[in-house]
């Protein structure tokens, strides 16, 4: 069963502002040049947020279709999706096991290639899946950069040091055949090693803002909060990070003791929120 069955709230709260459509219809418009209609082949499509955000800016006569292996997340896709006039289409399958035979135009990832080992062998999929001069984009995040781009008002969550412990565990978690958390990063290099023509490199210029003058505070405050899986923190801080056994136990202590600080201090606090998701978005032409 998928570990991402129940997680379709968190990634509706996660996606709330993480990027901005009019920065996407530049990059259709005026770096990519889609003129003509293309078929969208989604790869972990999750309850469909790529779709949402691209398929509206392409031109008319476009197509979507979207992979994942979670029933939970493509049963939510199915009735999200229902709106729409243009061809949807949505495959069961698991990326690991996916060999791809349809050919697409466009082959897209949103936050999927850092939660599987092995990315490069999932992009050498995508590439797989999409014709000559086809072309592929991956939107990622780069985990250091998203941690450093977090502001909370009433708590200076910096100087509490809860990068570098991060950083262990990630590290940890890489180095014995898990995910790799900078895969964002990396994306560029992986394209280009592929074979990958014209590869390049942007990134979405939406920051989540979150004021006490705003009328909606308590309601995005809730989103927020939400999204950065603060309410877990705060009902059982020590199932919300497995690997933290990694860290020297003084170091757990402490690590546990700012999850719930900073956790506490957005869940009922009543500072400024502001958050630099700083999506990644690497491209390049078969
Ligand atoms: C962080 S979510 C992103 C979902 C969606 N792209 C979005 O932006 O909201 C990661 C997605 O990858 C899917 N996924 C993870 N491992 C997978 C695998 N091995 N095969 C297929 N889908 C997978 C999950 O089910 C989930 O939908």
């Amino acid at each position: 069963m998928s570990a991402w069955n129940d997680k379709l709230e968190f990634l509706k709260s996660i996606r709330k502002d993480w990027c901005n459509s009019d920065y996407i219809e530049f990059l259709i418009q005026k770096v990519w040049r889609i003129e003509k209609p293309v078929n969208v082949v989604d790869f972990g499509c999750g309850y469909g947020y790529l779709c949402d955000l691209l398929m509206p800016l392409l031109p008319k006569g476009s197509t979507y279709t979207g992979i994942d292996n979670s029933e939970k997340l493509l049963e939510a896709a199915r009735e999200h999706l229902e709106k729409y006039e243009f061809n949807v289409k949505l495959i069961n399958a698991d990326l690991r096991e996916y060999v791809p035979v349809e050919k697409y135009d466009l082959a897209v990832c949103n936050a999927v290639l850092r939660h599987i080992p092995n990315p490069k062998e999932i992009l050498k999929k995508m590439i797989d899946s999409v014709i000559e001069n086809g072309m592929i984009a991956c939107f990622e995040v780069d985990r250091p950069i998203e941690e450093a781009g977090l502001f909370c008002s009433a708590i200076d969550n910096y100087s509490l040091g809860q990068a570098e412990y991060y950083r262990k565990i990630c590290e940890y978690e890489y180095n014995n055949g898990g995910r790799d958390y900078r895969t964002g990063i990396k994306i560029p290099q992986f394209m280009q090693e592929l074979g990958l023509n014209n590869v390049g490199i942007r990134m979405n210029d939406s920051v989540k803002f979150v004021s006490p003058t705003m009328e909606e505070y308590e309601e995005k405050r809730k989103i927020f909060a939400q999204s950065k899986g603060y309410y877990e923190v705060l009902e059982n801080a020590e199932g919300v990070s497995p690997l933290v056994s990694v860290l020297t136990k003084e170091e757990q202590e402490q690590f546990f003791e700012n999850q719930r600080k900073i956790a506490s201090t957005v869940v009922c606090g009543n500072g400024y929120l502001i958050q630099a998701p700083c999506v990644l978005i690497s491209y390049g032409w078969k």
